[in-house]
């Protein structure tokens, strides 16, 4: 089977600073070519000067073919990628850019409700962009910032609607996650993206709903916990035929690496989806949180994951 295309190079055409400490980059194809098509929420992989790859979710309207916009915050306690894309990246440049993935299952009978936490709000612009150009007002977003928050004029006609709640946390107090997702009917879904500990707000809040009406979008990666008795098994790069044995002290991800399989890697966690591999026999221990229980029937989140035979072949 052919290689899919998996990266493109894109030129950065604007930067600007909406807000301090926040960049918005505009990313287009050199030649004004349509760029992938991509679902509102959907995530890029950035794969900077420095050999680091970060993902962002897209926050632009998936209608806006020609464009990716994504909005990084400076982390200056993060692993560089971001310090990067601030210091050293320049209007002009070229750099490589995944295939957009994922993206957000919007309700279109229901409410959709949207919580943020500061740049977490970036796949919700995206998804509230297409709901205003549909015409529809069946979402809310409830959006916390310490201080004014940074991406506001990309939500200009739903703030105008009063579909925006915004909660400047250095005033008011945090939102009330338990009474926003209160009494919002059998059809709403609801979406949260921001800091941990607004994360496990919104999961306890929503503990009884079913998976199909929930997402949650993680920045950081839960840390890696080895397995207790694990047992060693077979790595196998299909498209090669290249072998390695995967000891449980040293894991997939770090054999592959050694190996210098054909894998993107940002997050490292489980988290964002850029290491995802499809693979053939296994099957494969999945701890990740990005892939469905369909799409694990054929593909495998490799930075996280084990296996549960004695070979996993992956499609690579
Ligand atoms: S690198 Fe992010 S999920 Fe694997």
């Amino acid at each position: 089977m052919p290689n899919a295309i998996k990266h493109l190079q894109a030129v950065v055409r604007e930067i600007d600073e909406p807000a301090p400490g926040v960049k918005r980059l505009v990313l287009a194809d050199h030649d004004g070519w349509r760029l992938p098509a991509f679902r509102a929420g959907a995530h890029i992989d950035l794969h900077l000067a420095n050999g680091l790859v970060r993902t962002y979710s897209l926050c632009n309207d998936p209608a806006d073919s020609r464009r990716y916009v994504v909005a990084v915050k400076r982390e200056e306690e993060g692993r560089g990628g971001s310090r990067h894309i601030h210091d050293e990246l320049r209007a002009g440049e070229v750099i490589g850019v995944s295939v957009p993935r994922s993206g957000l299952e919007l309700s279109s009978t229901g409410m959709n409700i949207f919580v943020a936490g500061g740049i977490g709000v970036t796949p919700f612009i995206s998804a509230i962009r297409v709901l205003e150009r549909q015409g529809k007002s069946n979402y809310r977003l409830h959006w916390a910032s310490m201080g004014e928050p940074s991406l506001i004029d990309m939500l200009e006609p739903a703030v105008q609607g009063d579909r925006v709640h915004l909660y400047n946390t250095l005033e008011v107090n945090r939102p009330d996650i338990q009474s926003i997702v209160e009494f919002v009917g059998p059809d709403a879904k609801a979406f949260c993206c921001g800091p941990a500990g607004m994360l496990d707000a919104f999961e306890s809040a929503v503990a009884e709903w079913p998976e199909s009406r929930k997402h949650v979008e993680r920045f950081t990666a839960p840390k890696f916990v080895p397995t207790v008795n694990a047992q060693p098994y077979s790595v196998v790069l299909a498209r090669s035929g290249r072998a390695m044995e995967v000891q449980p002290e040293v894991g997939l991800l770090a054999t592959l690496e050694a190996m210098d399989a054909d894998i993107s890697v940002s997050c490292a966690g489980g988290i964002c989806g850029a290491c995802r591999t499809r693979w053939t026999e296994g099957p494969p221990i999945h701890r990740d949180r990005v892939l469905s229980a369909q799409e694990r029937a054929h593909e495998v989140i490799v930075c996280v994951a084990g296996c549960a035979g004695p070979r996993l072949v992956l499609d690579i």
